[in-house]
């Protein structure tokens, strides 16, 4: 049974995912910060027949990233999944949404960084040995079309592109340091999703982007190592 570990399952596009990899017979690790008021994943877990596991993780507490890897010392993981991840206000329809220029809130801004870039550094640093000792050996990270320098036409949004943009460069430094071990690492854009974080106005729903990234994941080679992919399986530019 092929196993995946996520985090930022209670929620949006991590609840999705969890429930869609539990529904194909995969083990899960379901990780968020606070399992005792995640009453829809616990029912998913609850009725997993063990599948499913929950796990107190706050990407920014690197305490709680190094208990979990304790507990799962020796415990394969075939896909290490970073889902967890923070804008802040609503792009486009709240107030101040688009992070323009001159706005910058500075403590916003370290919070972004510590989850959306550290987060994902440090569940690596501490799940590498884990991915390694599994069959598929996949580290994928959500960042976002947002994070593209060359594609980015529009300006603003200034902590998220940059948090974006840092994830891309720590996950292609992964796919190069990690190739030779058989590690396939990815950054990944979800598309511009209805969740909480993409809001109202967004272009798919959250059913369309997680299928459509179980698929390229499911799918992924070490060849793909390294590409800055869509759910729809197309690439970016960096
Ligand atoms: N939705 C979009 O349009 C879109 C577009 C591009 C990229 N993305 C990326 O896709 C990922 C998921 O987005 P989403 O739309 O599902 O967002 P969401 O609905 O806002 O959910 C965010 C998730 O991250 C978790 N999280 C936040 N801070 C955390 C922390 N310190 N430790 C652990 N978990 C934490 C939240 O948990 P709590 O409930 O505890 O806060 C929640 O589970 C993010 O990385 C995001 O940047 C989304």
């Amino acid at each position: 049974m092929p196993s995946i570990l996520i985090t930022g399952a209670n929620r949006g596009l991590g609840f999705g995912l969890a429930k869609l990899y539990v529904a194909d017979g995969w083990r899960v690790f379901a990780c968020c910060r606070n399992p005792d008021s995640a009453s829809e994943l616990s029912a998913v877990a609850d009725a997993s027949n063990g599948s499913m596991t929950l796990h107190t993780v706050d990407v920014e507490d690197h305490a709680s990233i190094d208990s979990l890897a304790a507990s799962l010392k020796d415990q394969p993981i075939d896909v290490l999944l970073n889902v967890a991840g923070y804008y802040g206000k609503i792009i486009v329809t709240d107030p101040g949404g688009l992070q323009e220029f001159g706005t910058s809130d500075y403590s916003e801004w370290d919070k972004t960084m510590r989850i959306n870039v550290y987060g994902p550094m440090k569940m690596a640093e501490a799940l590498i040995d884990n991915v390694i000792a599994s069959d598929q050996k996949k580290l994928v990270t959500l960042s976002s079309v947002i994070g593209s320098i060359g594609g980015n036409n529009v300006g603003k949004i200034y902590p998220y592109r940059a948090s974006k943009a840092a994830v891309n460069a720590i996950m292609k430094s992964m796919a190069v340091d990690f190739k030779e071990k058989g590690v396939t690492a990815i950054p990944m854009h979800p598309g511009w999703v209805r969740t909480e974080m993409g809001g109202p106005v967004a272009d798919i729903d959250a059913d369309t982007s997680t299928a459509g990234m179980k698929k390229v994941i499911d799918g992924l080679t070490l060849e793909d190592s390294g590409k800055y992919m869509v759910y729809d399986g197309s690439e970016l530019p960096w």
